[in-house]
């Protein structure tokens, strides 16, 4: 079986779906359920004989010995973090204390495992972490595409924990020959994703007569990628990839955020004729320290592993939005005490 952590979350549960969908080998999901998760997500594996659930903390190093012990994996998928840059720039503790402390954590217990298998199962094991793009910093409006040579250049809490948990990733495949990999994809949208982060923020809040909140002047390019695409790109890193090494992944999909709004805005009315999105559109203080432009090569997973996405930004934003029109119960669901607090904190003080 194939352990993955922060199966909960955003990206881990759809591709815990994904995996299921397309193969038989069995899962088991590490998550310790923080404010990101939702575990009903996942319900309808709940009489899945080839899906476990653990919930456990990656920083708790006898959880994670026990866990490996349990259930011996034949490789890991690592996407438990703290993940939203706004939460990082008001409490960066928990970036450095799940990214960094966690990943070590998870790294040392794996490397216990890995080194107690047999000479045949520890050639075959292989780690992969999973991380952003934003540990390369930002780009200029004509500066080339980040790719596998670019520089670590974090510029916030987040990106600088994920930098923190890339590096460790890469020494234990350096120092100690543990057969780990890293991937740095670009933004993801799609089902499921926290209404915290951009496009399914501005779906839950169009369609509740609120303010859509650009920050700044709304000129951010971000490189889109639909999640199944992030997903399939990590089975193929998982099955294929070189131990050692480094892939990006990216959407070849770079847009400005106001022009995701508008598109958004206009997907909307298509289900609510008559209706102008467009006039909740509210410019607001910009997040300090704001990445102006993200842009990925992915021509070497291209070309080592031939993947490319699937989905176009058209098509997956498309699939996107009819998700969240057709699921307003999850988002009810998710949008608990905690996520007024956060809404407030976030949204409040800005002007
Ligand atoms: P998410 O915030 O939606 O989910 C994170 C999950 O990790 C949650 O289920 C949470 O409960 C779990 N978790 C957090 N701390 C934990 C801990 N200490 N122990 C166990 N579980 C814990 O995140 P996501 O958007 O799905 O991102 C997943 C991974 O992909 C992250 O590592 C992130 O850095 C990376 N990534 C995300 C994007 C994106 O656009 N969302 C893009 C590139 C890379
Ligand atoms: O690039 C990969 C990264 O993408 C991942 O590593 C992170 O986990 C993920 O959260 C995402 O980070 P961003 O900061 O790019 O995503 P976010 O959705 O928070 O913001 C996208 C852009 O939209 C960014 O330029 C900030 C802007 N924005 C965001 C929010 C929430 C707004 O203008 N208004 C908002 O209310």
């Amino acid at each position: 079986m194939i352990l993955v952590t922060g199966g909960c979350g955003f990206i881990g549960s759809n591709f815990i779906l994904d995996w299921l969908a397309t193969r038989a080998e069995p899962v088991v999901n590490v998550d310790v359920l923080t404010y990101a998760a939702n575990p009903a997500t996942l319900a309808s594996l709940k009489d899945d004989s080839r899906y476990a659930f653990e919930r456990a903390d990656i920083c708790d190093r006898a959880a994670m010995d026990a866990v490996l012990a349990k259930h011996q994996p034949r490789a890991i998928v690592h996407f438990a973090a703290e993940s939203h840059v706004d939460r990082s720039i008001h409490g960066p503790m928990d970036f450095v204390r799940t990214n960094v402390l966690g990943t070590a954590t998870l790294l040392e217990a794996t490397r216990a495992h890995w080194k107690a298998l047999p000479d045949a199962e520890a050639k075959g094991f292989r780690f992969v972490h999973v991380s952003t793009d934003e540990v390369f910093g930002t780009l200029g409006a004509n500066d080339p595409k980040f790719n596998e040579l670019s520089q670590y250049q974090p510029n916030s809490p987040y990106s600088a924990s994920k930098a923190g948990s890339d590096h460790l990733a890469r020494a234990y495949f350096h120092t100690y020959g543990m057969p780990v990999m890293v991937t740095n994809c670009s933004n993801n949208y799609g089902p499921r994703q926290f209404p915290e982060k951009l496009i399914p923020l501005m779906i839950v809040n169009a369609l509740a007569g609120k303010s859509l909140p650009i920050y700044g002047d709304g000129q951010q390019i971000r490189d889109w990628l639909y999640v199944g695409d992030h997903c399939s790109a990590i089975a193929c890193v998982l099955e294929a990839g070189r131990p050692g090494e480094l892939y990006l992944i990216g959407g070849d999909a770079e847009q400005a955020n106001l022009d995701v709004v508008h598109t958004l805005c206009a997907l909307l009315a298509l289900h609510a004729p008559g209706k102008d999105y467009t006039k909740q559109i509210t410019y607001v203080t910009d997040r300090p320290g704001h990445d102006r432009r993200y842009a990925i090569d992915f021509s070497k997973l291209h070309s080592e592993l031939g993947w490319r996405p699937t989905e176009s930004f058209a098509t997956g934003l498309e699939k996107t939005v009819r998700w969240y029109l057709d699921n307003s119960a999850w988002v009810a669901d998710v949008q608990s005490g905690e996520y007024k607090t956060w809404v407030e904190k976030n949204y409040g003080a800005r002007v």
